[in-house]
């Protein structure tokens, strides 16, 4: 608690106000008068104090920290923030994927991992997940899914039957969902999980050899979950788990920390690898391209103001530095374009200007200009377009050269060329079969029981049996003998 203080309240224009207890009327027990401007304007303002939530990722909560770089990888990438002894300073965001802003953070979910690192050579994001697969293997399915997994627009509520129907007509879903259901779908909190890029970025050093990576950051705390009966007590205790254990975390001195290690794959592997390597429903096996150590990242410092520079936080994967870029991924390609778009809308057009979003240790120097709440601009003596011949910022020859792939062919809408391990379903099985242990498959197959009852349309809870049957022959048997046995007891 602070002394009383003597600093005067003002409106937002730095004038000094009358009262925060009284408006201003006729007498004090007649009509409030509309020329009360402070008044209205601390109405005004307050009407303003939400802008939307994210359409997906609304709940979560991060901090700040620092990443930094305890390896050699400057084989693989010339980017500046991946060189040895570097430092940089990061933002990490955690999150939920469906549920609201206020949505417990318990409820079974894939959780969010983006990461913001503040380079030397501009802003590179990675925004990931705590699963190193997706739903789905083609951005255009994405506003589907989600609907699916959102609320049914006339009651609101949310609905096993349309989450079920759409993953079993989209069978490119099971290894995810094989992840959603089991343990990784409730993590012990946001400290105790991995978090991956998921997708296959480029690497490109610097003789300009290129090479396809995925990210993988492994908690020093551990790879921890809660048992179903916990989360669904906790999520009514208390909402905000996880945002409450991070904070509280931070602010005892204990910093979480996550080593980063990548799997490389040479350039030319990708054309013959038995799984399309842009798949992103698909893993690489480690005993095909192992994990390979990066850096350190420690989360430090909580952030001052929640709404500044947590919730106006603008991730995106199309935010990349150089040597390094995107792959022929179809989801990837989607959320280049979708989310700058997302938050052009949600937080506004110059939404990189923000301090959380503008670069920390680069500048910005380009032609584009004004646009509503525009806070930074060019000195009055410089040129407004280009090219110019009065010293104005000139685009770089090097980056234009980089981070391309070579591509031909029809323009047609297709799925993609299946190689020859590829299946919907194998890699799930893999993961059920071989990861999972025998708690763990036992855990997933009662979560999944409790799913086949809240299924309520025949054709559905068949087509999720059959779904399951593809998974694991003896999963799918148990679960429909299970669930027939509850059925004639019944
Ligand atoms: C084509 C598929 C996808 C589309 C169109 C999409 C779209 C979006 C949009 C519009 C947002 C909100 C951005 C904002 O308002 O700031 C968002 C947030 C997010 N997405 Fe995606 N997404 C896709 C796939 C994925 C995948 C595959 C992952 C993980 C591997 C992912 C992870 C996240 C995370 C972690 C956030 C929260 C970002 C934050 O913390 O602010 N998304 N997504």
């Amino acid at each position: 608690m602070s002394e009383p203080t003597t600093t005067p309240t003002t409106t937002q224009t730095g004038t000094p106000v009358a009262s925060d207890a009284h408006s201003l009327t006729i007498g004090a027990d007649g009509a409030t008068v509309l020329h009360d401007r402070y008044l209205v304007e601390k109405l005004a303002q307050f009407n303003r104090e939400r802008i939307p939530e994210r359409i997906v990722h609304a709940k979560g909560g991060g901090a700040f920290g620092s990443f930094e770089v305890t390896a050699d990888v400057s084989a693989y990438t010339r980017a500046a923030v991946f060189q040895p002894g570097s430092t940089v300073e990061t933002l990490l965001r955690f999150s939920s994927v469906a549920g609201e802003q206020g949505s417990p953070d318990t409820w079974r979910d894939v959780r969010g991992f983006s990461l913001k690192f503040y380079t030397t050579e501009g802003n590179y994001d990675i925004v990931g997940n705590n699963t190193p697969v997706f739903f789905i293997r083609d951005g255009i399915k994405f506003p589907d899914f989600i609907h699916s997994q959102k609320r049914l627009p006339g009651s609101g509520l949310r609905d096993a039957d349309m989450q079920w129907d759409f993953w079993t007509l989209s069978p490119e879903s099971a290894h995810q969902v094989t992840y959603l259901m089991g343990d990784r779908g409730l993590p012990k909190s946001w400290r105790e999980m991995q978090g991956y890029g998921s997708h296959t970025y480029q690497w490109i050093n610097a003789e300009g050899e290129k090479f396809w990576v995925k990210y993988h950051f492994r908690s020093q705390q551990g790879d921890l979950h809660l048992d179903a009966e916990s989360a669904e007590a906790i999520a009514g205790a208390d909402a905000d788990y996880y945002r409450r254990d991070l904070h509280e975390a931070i602010e005892a001195g204990n910093h979480p920390k996550w080593d980063l290690h990548v799997q490389v794959m040479p350039y030319d592997d990708a054309k013959t690898y038995r799984y399309n390597p842009f798949d992103l429903t698909k893993v690489w096996p480690h005993a095909d391209y192992p994990l390979i150590p990066v850096g350190t990242l420690t989360l430090d410092r909580n952030p001052q103001n929640f709404f500044a520079e947590i919730e106006q936080a603008a991730f995106s994967p199309a935010n990349t530095v150089p040597g390094i870029a995107i792959s022929p991924d179809k989801m990837l390609m989607a959320r280049v374009f979708s989310y700058p778009d997302a938050q052009r809308y949600r937080v506004g057009t110059n939404y990189n200007q923000i301090p959380v979003n503008a670069p920390h240790a680069a500048s910005v120097a380009n032609y584009s200009q004004d646009g509503a709440q525009r806070h930074g601009f060019n000195a009055p003596t410089t040129p407004v377009y280009a090219p110019n011949s009065f010293g104005g910022p000139v685009a770089s020859a090097a980056a234009a050269a980089e981070g391309g792939w070579e591509s031909d062919g029809e323009l047609v809408r297709a799925a993609y060329t299946l190689r020859s391990d590829d299946s919907d379903f194998g890699q799930a099985g893999t993961l059920y079969r071989e990861v999972y242990s025998a708690e763990a498959k036992l855990r997933l197959q009662a979560t999944l029981a409790g799913q086949a009852r809240s299924i309520t349309i025949d054709e559905i809870r068949e087509r999720f049996f059959q779904y399951w049957t593809n998974v694991d022959a003896d999963l799918g048997a148990a679960l429909r003998e299970g669930f027939a046995g509850e059925d004639a007891a019944a």
